[in-house]
């Protein structure tokens, strides 16, 4: 029989040859079970150890566990080898290619006039207001001194919602307690709306601007969409004249249209405001357009049967409204041509702002 030292040397270089050949981490398991396993070949021969006699116990077993160590160090290197070969890339790389841009994304061109228009605002003391887009025919004409018959109230020309009763379910609804319901709802055409609400909730003064979207049933071309963006303005105060208004007027229509913007005022009607007017600008932009004078907002000052219809005594509270379209700065500004292009999410017209 072979001596027992003398197997530990051939079962050393197997278990290398074994652990070097491992080509992954699996194999190199298997190579660890084959030999240090419960089972391996190199613990069985350890259990022999016991078996031998007091003088050849020493130095068998010293033998034994050098090979032991020298197997155990050979596995851990393989290991690591092994663990970066997998952690390694398959396809080599370039690490000087410059790295890939994540693309950021823009606001919308209607965005960022609105944004513009408001700090405008907000430099002279107004403040952001809001309403709902569904709004109730109450708040969107009757409290604005809108007659029944008036045009903007027919169905061809705004879009009514088809269960008029939902307001009444909603205790949210925010309608007053004055409110004549129920209430037809519908899409609000102006946000001439958020004038009354405001006014509902708070007492004078009040200095508000409120950017929005509204609805119309109009067919789209390229000066009309169905939805488009206005805003609003309120001022309500002591002794406010027609003066407030075209100051105010002016300073914002000149920051957002350039300081050689010029304002006037043509008379005109609305039924929430007495009296009223229309206004058009003249500017570097407009001769561009081929037009001295163009239409831009309506305003007046605020009619004494609005106040009364939100509690305002109008003998001694006066105040000024106007409201104007969005898109319509945007056109003008940027010379764009169809009203359309805001809402068609082109790419190549909305990466130009
Ligand atoms: N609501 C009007 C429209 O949609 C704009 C407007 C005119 C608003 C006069 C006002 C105003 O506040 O006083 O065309």
């Amino acid at each position: 029989m072979v001596g027992f030292i003398e197997q530990i040397e051939p079962l050393k270089q197997a278990a290398l040859a074994e652990v070097r050949d491992a080509s992954d981490l699996a194999a190199l398991d298997q190579a660890r079970i084959h030999y240090l396993g419960s089972h391996g070949k190199l613990t069985t021969l350890m259990k022999a150890l016991g078996a031998l006699s007091k003088e050849q116990k020493p130095a068998a077993g010293k033998a034994i566990n050098t090979a032991k160590a020298e197997l155990e160090a050979a596995l851990a290197q393989r290991r690591s080898e092994l663990e970066l070969k997998v952690a390694l890339p398959k396809e080599p790389i370039d690490f000087t290619l410059p790295g890939r841009r994540r693309a950021l994304g823009k606001l919308h061109p209607l965005t960022q006039v609105t944004e513009e228009i408001v700090r405008s605002f907000r430099k002279i003391g107004f403040a952001v207001a809001d309403g709902p887009e569904v709004e109730d025919e109450y708040h969107c004409f009757d409290a604005l001194n809108t007659p029944a018959d008036h045009p903007a109230r027919d169905t061809q020309d705004t879009f009514y919602l088809q269960n008029p009763e939902s307001r009444m379910l909603n205790p949210e609804s925010g309608l007053g307690p004055s409110t004549p319901q129920p209430q037809p709802l519908l899409l609000r055409t102006h946000t001439s709306s958020v004038q009354i609400r405001v006014m509902e909730k708070q007492q004078p003064p009040v200095r508000i601007i409120v950017p929005g979207r509204v609805y119309r049933r109009d067919n789209a071309d390229a000066t009309h969409n169905p939805t488009f963006q206005q805003v609003e303005g309120l001022y309500v105060d002591r002794n406010v004249t027609v003066g407030d208004l075209k100051g105010t007027v002016e300073f914002v229509f000149n920051e957002l249209m350039g300081p050689e913007t010029r304002i006037r005022f043509r008379p005109h009607y609305f039924s929430y405001t007495e009296p009223s007017f229309e206004i058009d600008f003249s500017s570097p932009l407009t001769r561009k357009m081929g037009k001295e004078w163009l239409e831009i907002a309506g305003c007046g000052m605020v009619h004494p049967a609005v106040f009364e219809n939100v509690g305002y005594d109008p003998e001694v509270w006066s105040g000024w409204a106007f409201g104007f379209g969005i898109e319509r700065i945007a056109m003008i500004r940027y010379g764009i041509n169809d009203i359309r292009l805001f809402y068609g999410n082109d790419l190549r017209f909305l990466k130009q702002f």
